[in-house]
């Protein structure tokens, strides 16, 4: 286990490059199941997920193969083996992504279910309705899928809640259907206009992708491409979070204020002025924030990997603000450590009340997951004293060079192995 040790800093000052979004290149990389041939995909962050999903393509047959600064080559054979195992769904519960290629292109897939996990219980269901609706059939043994399709048809899918995973595996499974496809009450993410407009390049017919309603005619083939993988706005926000607790003025070289309209309301409620530039966003945070109430929703609402950021922002603003949970029941673990920083939350159900601190209280924590993490790494920026984040690992897992970065905008941060 390994962690991050963090002092408290500030006025942050400089820039960052943004790196690209973890959660559109997983699934660009999911989708080259779909084709055989070269891909070439470019911003692609050095980030431990990333190296999960090239172990999975890997384990199909293909080969993956990192150069350059950010590039990533993928050779994709004729003839892959339709197969995720448990060791690698385990590491990574976004590998469910590859059952509709797999699906779509080879008519069979073989993938462990994956569990739940720190955000309590991880349904699939939804986006075993869609491939089902597409003609796919499945059985379940031993902890695996076995999921079996002659040859997908398009179909009118209505998602229950636009569910992201199950949105794209509709759509990877559907641009290779006979025929129409509607996909309503879609996730409408950035990354899900990435995928499609990947999808597209490879030859896919799909309209729609970031709004509610995606339309897909199939096609019988597809070919490899070249694409440069989005900005990830979540990395953004937490530099923005970063900045909003320490105060300063910062430059995100790369981030799109497009893809992150309703975060920057937020934090302008909160006084923080972020202003997009020519090549990416500017913010300047004063000494300390206002308090706001926030609640999660699917995207264009505020994001539920927003969330810890935003308590760690309240622990140290001034006034009261309530979060609220309403997308993963179980996502306040870190809620917790962020009490033994001597921040002043109380939990109700899905709610949190945050009474702002001036400052914190450095102190040994443990990151739960990825973006919790990296909320308390922020937070460690106002606390007195060092605050350890341990488990830094799972940082590691969404974030590429998160401590360089920081200590880049001037803060006090280091890496202990
Ligand atoms: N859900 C179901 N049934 C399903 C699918 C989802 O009940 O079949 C529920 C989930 O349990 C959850 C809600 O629907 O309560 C939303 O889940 P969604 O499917 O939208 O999330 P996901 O695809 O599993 C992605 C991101 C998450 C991000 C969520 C929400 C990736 C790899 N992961 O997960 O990102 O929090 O969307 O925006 O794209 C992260 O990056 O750290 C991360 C966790």
């Amino acid at each position: 286990m390994s962690g991050i040790v963090v002092r408290r800093s500030g006025p942050l000052s400089g820039a960052v490059a943004i790196s690209g979004a973890k959660n559109s290149v997983l699934k660009l990389m999911a989708a080259t199941a779909l084709a055989e041939g070269r891909y070439v995909l470019h911003n692609v962050p050095h980030i431990i997920d990333v190296d999960c999903m090239s172990d999975l393509l890997r384990s199909m047959g293909m080969t993956v193969e990192r150069s350059g600064d950010h590039d990533l080559t993928i050779d994709r054979p004729a003839e892959i083996v339709p197969e995720a195992p448990y060791e690698l769904v385990e590491r990574m519960r976004a590998s469910i992504v590859v059952l509709g290629p797999l699906l779509a292109r080879i008519g069979r897939a073989r993938v462990a279910l994956p569990g739940g996990d720190d955000f309590g219980p991880r349904p699939i269901d939804m986006h075993l309705k869609g491939l089902e609706q597409l003609g796919a059939s499945f059985e379940f043994a031993h902890g695996y899928i076995e999921a079996r399709a002659d040859r997908l048809t398009g179909a009118n899918i209505v998602l229950e809640y636009p569910s992201v995973g199950a949105t794209e595996n509709a759509l990877m499974a559907a641009v290779l259907a006979k025929g129409h496809t509607v996909i309503d009450n879609a996730a409408r993410e950035p990354e899900i206009a990435d995928l499609a407009s990947f999808l597209n390049r490879m030859g896919a017919q799909v309209i729609g992708a970031g709004s509610s309603t995606i339309r897909v005619e199939g096609v019988d083939d597809l070919s490899a491409v070249e694409h440069t993988v989005i900005p990830d706005r979540i990395e953004a926000a937490t530099f923005l979070a970063a900045v909003g607790v320490a105060g300063g003025e910062i430059s995100l070289t790369g981030a799109r204020a497009d893809h992150m309209d309703m975060l920057i309301e937020k934090l302008a409620e909160m006084v923080m002025r972020v202003s997009p530039t020519t090549d990416g966003l500017w913010a300047l945070a004063p000494e300390r924030l206002h308090a706001v109430d926030v609640a999660t929703l699917p995207y264009p609402g505020i994001a539920t990997d927003y969330k810890p950021l935003f308590v760690a922002l309240l622990s140290v603003a001034e006034g009261v603000g309530i979060v609220t949970e309403n997308i993963f029941a179980g996502r306040f673990r870190y809620v917790d450590e962020l009490i033994r920083m001597g921040a002043d939350i109380r939990t109700d159900a899905h709610h949190v009340v945050v009474r702002g601190r001036t400052q914190l209280s450095g102190a040994p924590v443990r990151a739960p997951d990825i973006r919790a993490g990296a909320a308390l790494v922020v937070a460690g920026l106002r606390a007195d004293g060092e605050t350890e984040v341990h488990g830094a690992e799972h940082i590691d897992r969404g974030y590429e060079d998160f401590v360089g970065k920081l200590a880049a905008l001037g803060a006090d941060v280091t890496r202990e192995s």
